[in-house]
């Protein structure tokens, strides 16, 4: 990090929800930077505070409201302290947010990122900004990069932005807007860029990844065909994508998967439940045996890939029978990992007015999926016990001399090698599976 100048200002980010939050809330920092401000990691002593929020759920829309009850006492300490309210909450909120807490300065939603420093300009004039337009312009040629920072091995970047399919749960189609893909030839670009700073695995993301369809040279490019581009790159050594739709998952995709070196096997690919009655009411557009045969195929071109999925319980109106046939597909499927959640209304979307499931009722469906979620995931772990895997080291481990990576299946490997350099990606023999991540050694080179 650069050193502080007298006449920097500090910037603290606080990221919630998904990996999209956290690539903007780096694309952010490095505009702010160019307006003098430079990131720090606490709140204390910060001249800008900037929640970049999540909506998806109740629960994490709520946090941002006690976490900007928090920030009282260092508004009264120093008065000439911005705090500002970006990402999804603010899409949803905006003018609520302003109205619950006066402390807020600035509201700017997911696609006004880069008009930042002219909202910051008029905050700094003592106004109140709130902009959650969504604006024609690609709001990322907008947002300066610094090319001279050094990037840690593993970066993320946005493809695609905006969900048209409306699931009846979700908010996303509100507050991220319709499908937009950027141009394959700005994310060449920046995945160069990228790589230039030392980056060594990319994770595209996307709401809704897989349909992305980029205007690129002799027409629409799909995600397969983005995918196969980005891995000319020399010096990339990894591609991952998420997160996908089912329906999305098209055949030069699957087939990518087996192919494509570079292309990584591990895929989180959503289902949401198992039962097709509750799939028609989620409006899924994709039955439990759709999508167990996709899984079929997918499995056909790449054997050892490791599958992720989404389940929410508890959606309106599942019954036990409705729940068992989720429990059934998890079985049917083996994960190696895998998120779930309980049913949480969203105002606006089509479910929150249905038949709501007893909270009771949800809590003991959660812990039963995840129970079985869990034996899925150890056995999966366990099963890389002996084998040699590739890993990216991306950081120092808690104890000394120990250096933690990702293998190819996203497996977090812990060893032991004091002077090994972040990014350095080297073969490993897998020698434990612990509860959350395995520990190896070190091959020669
Ligand atoms: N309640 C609970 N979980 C939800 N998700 C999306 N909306 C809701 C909601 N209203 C989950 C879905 C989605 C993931 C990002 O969050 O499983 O895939
Ligand atoms: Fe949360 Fe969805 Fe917004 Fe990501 S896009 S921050 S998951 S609401």
């Amino acid at each position: 990090m650069a050193e502080s100048k007298a006449n920097t200002k500090k910037l603290y980010i606080k990221t919630y929800g998904c990996q999209m939050n956290v690539y903007d809330s780096e694309r952010m920092a490095e505009a702010l930077g160019a307006s003098g401000y430079e990131q720090t990691q606490s709140p204390e002593g910060a001249d800008m505070i900037l929640l970049n929020t999540c909506h998806i759920r109740e629960k994490a829309a709520e946090k941002i409201y006690s976490e900007l009850g928090r920030y009282k006492g260092l508004k009264a300490e120093n008065p000439a302290l911005k705090i500002g309210v970006a990402g999804c909450v603010a899409q949803a909120e905006g003018q609520e947010i302003m109205r619950r807490q006066p402390l807020v300065d600035l509201v700017v939603g997911p696609q006004a990122y880069h008009r930042l420093p002219d909202l910051l300009a008029r905050v700094n004039a003592g106004k109140k900004a709130l902009d959650t337009d969504f604006p024609p312009e690609d709001k990322f040629e907008h947002l300066p990069v610094r090319p001279q920072a050094k990037r840690r091995p593993a970066a993320f970047l946005t493809v695609q932005e905006g969900c048209d399919k409306f699931c009846a749960f979700c908010v996303v189609p509100y507050t991220r807007g319709a499908e937009v893909s950027r141009p394959p030839a700005r994310i060449l670009a920046e995945a160069r860029a990228l790589v230039a700073r030392g980056v060594r695995e990319i994770t595209l993301l996307g709401q809704n990844v897989n349909a992305y369809h980029g205007a690129g040279a002799g027409g629409d490019w799909s995600l397969a065909r983005l995918i196969r581009a980005l891995s000319e790159i020399d010096g990339l050594a990894r591609i991952r994508f998420t997160t996908s739709h089912p329906n999305d998952m098209g055949d030069d995709l699957i087939a990518a998967h087996g192919d494509c070196e570079k292309l990584m096997p591990y895929l989180h690919l959503p289902v949401q439940s198992g039962s097709d009655r509750i799939l028609k009411r989620m409006n899924r557009s994709h039955t439990a045996e759709s999508y167990l045969k996709l899984i079929e195929r997918i499995r056909a071109a790449r054997p050892d890939i490791l599958l992720s999925g989404d389940f929410i319980v508890g959606f309106p109106e599942e019954t036990d029978a409705d729940f068992q046939a989720t429990m059934d597909l998890i079985r049917a499927v083996g994960y190696g990992q895998a998120y779930s959640f309980k049913y949480s209304t969203r105002p606006g979307t089509p479910a929150a007015e249905r038949d709501q499931v007893d909270e009771a009722v949800k809590t003991e469906r959660l812990h039963t999926l995840q129970a079985l979620i869990s034996t899925q995931q150890r056995a999966a772990q366990d099963r890389m016990v002996g084998k040699t895997v590739s890993v990216l080291f991306e950081r120092a481990g808690r104890e000394a001399g120990q250096m933690v990576g990702k293998s190819e299946h996203l497996h977090a490997v812990h060893v032991d090698a004091p002077d090994l350099p972040v990014g350095s990606l080297r073969k490993v023999k897998i020698i434990a599976s612990n509860s959350n991540s395995l520990a190896g050694v070190l091959l020669p080179e």
